[in-house]
């Protein structure tokens, strides 16, 4: 199975995803393509180090082509989005999977669809549970919720990505349990060890379910 990832960061879950192909984890499985929107994202220097093709997908262009309006700004990114799924449905061999790990951008149709089109699931990493704290920032707000005694857990889900934001069918959660007096730091990192351990098993029953389906 042919894997590309989406990236803005750090890489941490990318690399999650490299070390499972290198072991049993994920069998038979390759990470072929990396794609960040961001030029500095450590995860770009991950994939090379892996041997794995990158590409960084930069905005800017884009956004110099178009008035500096909210009608420019989202036409600079509809075009962007057409532009990286023709990118990723040019490679060779096509990915069967793209996971997004930590890419942080909205997704529109103009990237979705084609892609849908042509049989490849898409998934997403989010650090809330199915239906809270959508969009950036997650793992902060839940904290802030927690500190205020408005919720006892939060959560991790791999997803499927819809056009809606953090909103498509769960694959795979797990919670967890928040400690009383716990620092956002604190939080964060077992927040991240989670999700590296999600983001494997949510892309394994992606390709399991590809494997029925096919
Ligand atoms: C994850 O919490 C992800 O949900 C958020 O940023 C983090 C990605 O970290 N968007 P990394 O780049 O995989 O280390």
């Amino acid at each position: 199975h042919n894997l590309t990832v989406l990236i803005s960061g750090n890489g941490s879950n990318l690399q999650a995803l490299i070390d499972a192909c290198a072991s049993s984890a994920l069998p038979n499985t390759r990470i072929t393509h990396v794609i960040s929107n961001r030029k500095a994202a450590y995860g770009l220097e991950r994939a090379k180090k892996a041997s794995i093709e990158t590409t960084y997908h930069n905005l800017v262009p884009y956004k110099k082509k178009h008035p500096q309006t909210p009608e420019g700004t989202q036409a600079a990114r509809t075009e962007y989005d057409a532009d990286l799924s023709k990118t990723i449905l040019a490679l060779s061999p096509r990915p069967d999977v793209i996971v997004c790990a930590g890419w942080m951008h909205i997704l529109t149709p103009e990237f979705l669809n084609p892609l849908t089109e042509a049989g490849i699931k898409i998934i997403n990493l989010h650090p809330a549970l199915p239906g809270e704290f959508a969009g950036a920032g997650a793992i902060e707000r839940a904290w802030e919720a927690g500190r205020k005694g408005e919720i006892k857990r939060t959560g991790v889900m791999i997803h499927e990505v819809i056009a809606e934001v953090d909103a498509g069918k769960a694959i795979v959660t797990q919670e967890i349990e928040l400690k009383e007096g716990e620092s956002l730091d604190e939080l964060e990192e077992r927040v991240h060890k989670v999700e590296h351990g999600l983001i494997v098993e949510g892309t394994r029953k992606t390709l399991e379910a590809l494997k029925n389906q096919s």
